[in-house]
């Protein structure tokens, strides 16, 4: 089974995503955790060119999405196919969703093109559930400060920000069936007890 934990910067999905690799590991799973973009020694210095830790580099937001998509084409053939070809439960922070939030709604490309180049990239593949953690874009900017923020948290402003997270409730609602939205500003340990039960249930029904 192929997870992704998708929100804007500061929802608290990679803090989500541990609580939920202990809590499925603890069940008896194997579980392979990734993060786009980087998760392969090539994604991670293709990581380091976009999140701007190698310098403060300009990039066009078409560049931008290739090499979001060449991190994700690594990662997928690397990591991804082998590990769900094995059985594991494959939790991905961030994926395809991402590119069309941010280079997409965010940035104003076209969501027909960034699609294609995602299937391109994923050879098709997609998640069977996306765990959507929602929260009003200046809240998630408030929760990360200094250090530990992104080119896209430094460089863009609020109303881009604001797109972004629309952008996530919009593609959340075209797939009710594959998209599950939880509010980020809950307690962590009830949200994570939330997203332990919705994931639980989800395994049952393949199983
Ligand atoms: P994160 O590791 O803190 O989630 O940072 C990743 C940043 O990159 C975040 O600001 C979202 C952005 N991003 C995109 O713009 N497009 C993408 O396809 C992905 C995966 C991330």
């Amino acid at each position: 089974m192929f997870i992704a934990f998708e929100g804007p910067d500061g929802s608290g999905k990679s803090t989500q995503l541990a609580h939920l690799a202990e809590h499925l590991r603890n069940a008896g799973h194997e579980v392979v955790a990734v993060r786009e973009p980087g998760g392969t020694p090539a994604g991670e210095l293709i990581r380091a060119i976009l999140l701007g830790e190698g310098g403060d580099i300009a990039l066009d937001p078409r560049a931008d999405a290739l090499l979001f998509n060449a991190s994700r084409a690594q990662l997928v053939a690397e990591v991804i196919r082998p590990a769900l070809a094995r059985g594991a439960v494959v939790l991905a922070d961030r994926f395809a969703a991402s590119t069309l939030a941010y280079q997409g709604y965010g940035s104003g490309l076209p969501l027909v093109e960034l699609r294609a180049m995602i299937a391109f990239a994923t050879g098709g593949l997609t998640p069977d559930l996306t765990l959507l953690f929602d929260l009003p874009a200046d809240a998630g900017l408030a929760r990360k400060s200094g250090d530990g923020r992104t080119r896209f948290e430094e460089g863009f402003d609020t109303a881009f920000h604001e797109r972004v997270a629309a952008g996530f409730r919009a593609l959340a609602a075209e797939e009710p069936d594959h998209w599950h939205t939880f509010n980020a500003g809950e307690a962590p340990e009830r949200l994570a007890h939330e997203v332990a039960g919705v994931v639980d249930a989800a395994l049952t029904r393949r199983s």
